[in-house]
């Protein structure tokens, strides 16, 4: 399904009735990172999985992508969807767009899920590099990308054990547009630091960490956690940093049983 929001055409699945559950996905992906969580957690839940702006089947933007932007489009799918609060489940730059949502919309949160992701933005190195990489994929596209990030994203095992994924994730990645890709590694260099604001989430918040994430060390979620008020850490053993696609079962389970608390809390 496609809505217009802040003047572009956002693409999304609405699927299921119950408590509305936001996955708002990583980068460079589109909606479809979420497909085993939409397939199971859509029997009991509303899920709304959008293709953020540049991915997917959603319009290519301007120059940069900003999480608060990102966090704008989501808010205005939401208010069109009549959607007052939601649980929101961040991977990665989905992390980083959750929590601009929780600075500028707290109360539309129902519940905050953190997984694979972090606070603190990007080092001067980091930064650099992707303006560099954005560059680059403008002049050669973005095959290069594809191959660099499947061997950075799924952990050794996962590579070894399941093909399948491989070219699922490279696939996925290939397939977005080097606007969009640009737009957004411009938005994550110039994100701000959000750590300050750990302390003042108000709603229940669970971090999830794949055991073997290379791109965000697990010493970064227990960081991340410490910072919560009222927040805890799911250590998912064998998986990388797409933990929701390496162990899509045990995720599962995790999620469902924090969906479950929120159901309880919230009545
Ligand atoms: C992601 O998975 O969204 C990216 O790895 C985030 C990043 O590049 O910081």
């Amino acid at each position: 399904m496609k809505v217009e929001v802040n003047g572009i055409q956002l693409s999304y699945v609405d699927q299921g009735e119950g408590l509305p559950v936001l996955f708002i996905h990583g980068f460079p992906f589109d909606h479809q990172l979420w497909q085993p969580q939409i397939e199971t957690l859509s029997q009991n839940n509303r899920v709304i999985a959008p293709d953020l702006r540049g991915f997917g089947d959603s319009d290519i933007p301007g120059d940069t992508s900003s999480m608060t932007q990102f966090a704008a489009d989501l808010i205005a799918l939401l208010d069109l969807l009549g959607i007052d609060q939601a649980a929101v489940c961040g991977l990665s730059m989905g992390g980083y767009i959750s929590l601009a949502i929780a600075e500028s919309f707290p109360e539309r949160l129902l519940g905050l899920v953190l997984s694979n992701t972090r606070s603190a933005k990007d080092t001067y190195a980091v930064r650099q590099n992707r303006y560099n990489t954005a560059e680059k994929v403008i002049s050669e596209g973005n095959g290069f990308m594809a191959e660099d990030m499947v061997g950075n994203v799924l952990c050794e095992k996962t590579i070894q054990n399941n093909p399948g994924l491989v070219d699922f994730v490279r696939d996925m990645i290939q397939r977005q547009s080097n606007a969009g890709i640009y737009a957004a590694l411009r938005g994550m260099a110039e994100r701000k630091d959000r750590t300050f604001l750990l302390s003042d989430i108000e709603v229940p918040t669970m971090v999830i960490a794949g055991k073997e994430d290379s791109i965000i060390p697990l010493f970064e979620s227990k960081r991340l956690v410490n910072n919560l008020t009222i927040g805890y850490l799911e250590v998912i053993e064998d998986s990388g940093h797409l933990s929701n696609l390496e162990q899509p079962e045990r995720y599962n389970e995790i999620l469902e049983k924090y969906l479950e608390s929120l159901a309880v809390f919230s009545k």
